[in-house]
């Protein structure tokens, strides 16, 4: 079984036996992280140029594991410190690795499209590590790969994300994952940070978190991003934890469990409680050894690719 497209850019349109096939193969892989000795050879010979241009510290050090697990050779490339400061472009930067005999390239930009763009000036393969507003394709797929080992399926699973939608790649690419499986996804957060005609993309919108509690199994928290408030979106963090904050009170109210995932890195006490994110139900820390294993699969899935 192959992927479809030999770069992964995003889950728009993304088919169902693809994502089947990444959340497949990444269990075999994670049964590898619980081995004493955790490297197998399967990317022996390759190498992946991981370039990131913005921040990150969950995606990069997964992927980097992911790459070493795999046994690949791993350069790791930041704008910072780099021939960027003196005006080199993304394409000769991205020209001049490749000619280093790079085979996959892993980017973080904050500029949506970027790696799109990188498809058209390099041969090797594409993988998004986050573009600006717009999707982050292999968060989605830990956070489907973590809710499939929850709930066993995907298929109407009842998954709210709850925050910052407008400005969130990770809410983008959940919304399109997790709506081609057939989970029943709503959103919830203020009138200010959900997109208007979000309906299109098949999700039901809520501005009050107590509404949606009841009809959902798992919760998908988001971080609310400091800069926001700033800019006129909500008025103080202390009301924002008060209408949307995931609260142990709120969730007790509530007469069944809620899984409770977060992508990283949390504001405690803002969008979600310090007592929740490290209560019975969250599965933050599995979302984190489960990006090992889902980079994994899509390393060596599209290493299969043409
Ligand atoms: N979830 C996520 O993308 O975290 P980082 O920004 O730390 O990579």
């Amino acid at each position: 079984m192959k992927l479809s497209s030999k770069h992964l850019l995003g889950l728009y349109k993304m088919p169902a036996k693809d994502i089947e096939l990444i959340v497949e193969t990444a269990t075999s892989f994670k049964e590898i992280l619980n081995r004493p000795i955790k490297k197998v050879p399967t990317l022996q010979g390759k190498t992946i140029a991981n370039l990131f241009f913005e921040n990150s510290t969950r995606t990069r050090i997964s992927f980097e594991l992911a790459e070493r697990r795999l046994s690949a050779d791993v350069v790791n490339f930041s704008s910072a410190g780099s021939s960027v400061s003196k005006g080199e472009t993304l394409k000769d930067t991205a020209r001049n690795i490749e000619a280093m005999k790079i085979d996959m390239v892993v980017i973080r930009h904050n500029i949506a499209g970027t790696p799109h763009f990188l498809t058209q000036v390099v041969k090797s393969n594409v993988i998004n590590a986050g573009d600006g507003l717009h999707e982050h394709p292999t968060q989605a797929l830990l956070d489907m790969y973590t809710l499939q080992e929850k709930f066993g399926k995907l298929e109407n699973v009842r998954v709210c994300i709850v925050g910052d939608i407008a400005h969130s790649r990770v809410a983008l690419s959940n919304i399109y994952g997790l709506t081609t499986m057939g989970a029943q996804v709503s959103v919830c957060g203020p009138a200010t940070l959900i997109p208007r005609n979000i309906q299109m993309l098949g999700v039901k919108v809520f501005h009050h978190i107590d509404d949606i509690l009841p009809k959902v199994d798992a919760l998908n928290v988001l971080r609310i991003q400091l800069e926001r408030q700033a800019g006129g979106m909500f008025p103080t963090l202390r009301e924002y934890h008060r209408f949307f904050g995931v609260t142990k009170e709120r969730l007790g109210r509530v007469d069944h469990p809620i899984t409770i995932m977060h992508p990283g890195p949390i504001n405690r006490d803002v969008e979600l409680s310090a007592d929740v994110a490290d209560g019975p139900h969250s599965v933050i820390l599995e979302q984190v050894l489960n990006g090992v294993a889902v980079r994994m699969a899509v390393l060596y899935l599209l290493s299969a690719t043409e």
